[in-house]
């Protein structure tokens, strides 16, 4: 089968057995294409709270695969590719972040949705890079553990000046991988680009940036400006996507090491297999788990 006709296949598919297929903006282009909604983390936890199939097929990691399962529990959740992970969900788990809020009693627990469902049952609110400045700044409380992305949470604490947020040491590997010479490089090759990231990256790279966002909010100020030239400051996938939909301007990635291989390594195989019941894993959570780690997500959406 070539790729056309795997895609079509995907769609019979999907419409013979209510499914509605979910891909993240990092996936490739052709699983964008077979997809129902396409975005970043929060749009697609929205998006899956509203739809009417009774099937989800997650093309991303398994933490966005847990939130669709705990917004829509009656729902059968499906993860396309089992082994796609998400090296910052997986650096801190409910018994560590346990520990460290007997230390901060008086704090509210701001989680990034990059976390895991058991860990979110003892958080009080999830945020996406999308809404973190808005969450944290509708919290009453002045006091907020931020975890686990310090990178994000230097980003909301610099434009939440008001709140006193602690922040622990985790974050995204790939992101951080990205150093002052990177841009300066990036810079030296396209003087005329502007250079848009994600807050994943380090304090240093994002006061470097002419804006710093969400997956979504990078190609939505990409697809508006009137400049011509961008660097991206994000997974490699955001400036090919940008590139297919804006031909007359010019994406570079601000550096090659910008490469998540969770997020590559779903392919449309999978999405067949999982269709086909020969692939994927049916995400399974348990009725405490959903009902606890739903109110940190509720939390979200009332507060985003
Ligand atoms: P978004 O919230 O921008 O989709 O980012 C998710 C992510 O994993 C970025 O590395
Ligand atoms: Fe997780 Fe980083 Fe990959 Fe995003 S880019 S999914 S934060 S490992």
């Amino acid at each position: 089968m070539n790729i056309t006709e795997m895609q079509n296949r995907i769609i019979e598919l999907k419409k013979a057995k209510d499914v509605c297929i979910l891909a993240h903006s990092y996936q490739a282009h052709e699983i964008l294409e077979i997809a129902d909604f396409t975005g970043d983390s929060y749009k697609l936890s929205v998006d899956a709270s509203k739809v009417k199939n009774k099937n989800i097929l997650m093309c991303g990691v398994r933490f966005m695969a847990e939130t669709c399962k705990i917004l829509s529990p009656e729902k059968t959740v499906y993860l396309a590719q089992p082994t796609a992970g998400c090296k910052m969900a997986e650096q801190m788990d409910r018994q560590l972040i346990s520990k460290v809020k007997q230390d901060y009693p008086n704090h509210t627990v701001v989680a990034y949705i990059n976390t895991t469902a058991d860990l979110k049952t003892i958080c009080d609110v999830c945020v996406t890079s999308s809404s973190a400045v808005k969450i944290v700044n509708n919290i009453e409380n002045k006091d907020i553990l931020f975890i686990p992305d310090c990178n994000l949470g230097d980003y909301v604490a610099k434009q939440c000046p008001d709140k006193n947020i602690k922040l622990l040491n985790g974050g995204c590997p790939i992101h951080a991988c990205v150093n002052t010479s990177d841009v300066e490089k990036a810079k030296e090759l396209h003087p005329d680009a502007e250079i848009l990231v994600h807050p994943e990256c380090r304090p240093e790279i994002v006061a470097m940036a002419d804006y710093v966002g969400s997956t979504s909010g990078i190609m939505e100020y990409a697809k508006k400006s009137d400049k011509k030239e961008f660097i991206i400051g994000t997974e490699i996938s955001i400036a090919e996507h940008l590139q297919y939909e804006c031909p007359d301007k010019k994406f570079y990635p601000l550096s090659l090491k910008l490469i998540c291989s969770d997020m590559k390594a779903t392919t449309l195989v999978d999405v067949l297999d999982c269709l086909n019941g020969t692939g994927g894993e049916e995400i399974v959570l348990d009725k405490d788990t959903i009902s606890s780690a739903k109110k940190c997500i509720d939390e979200m959406i009332r507060l985003g």
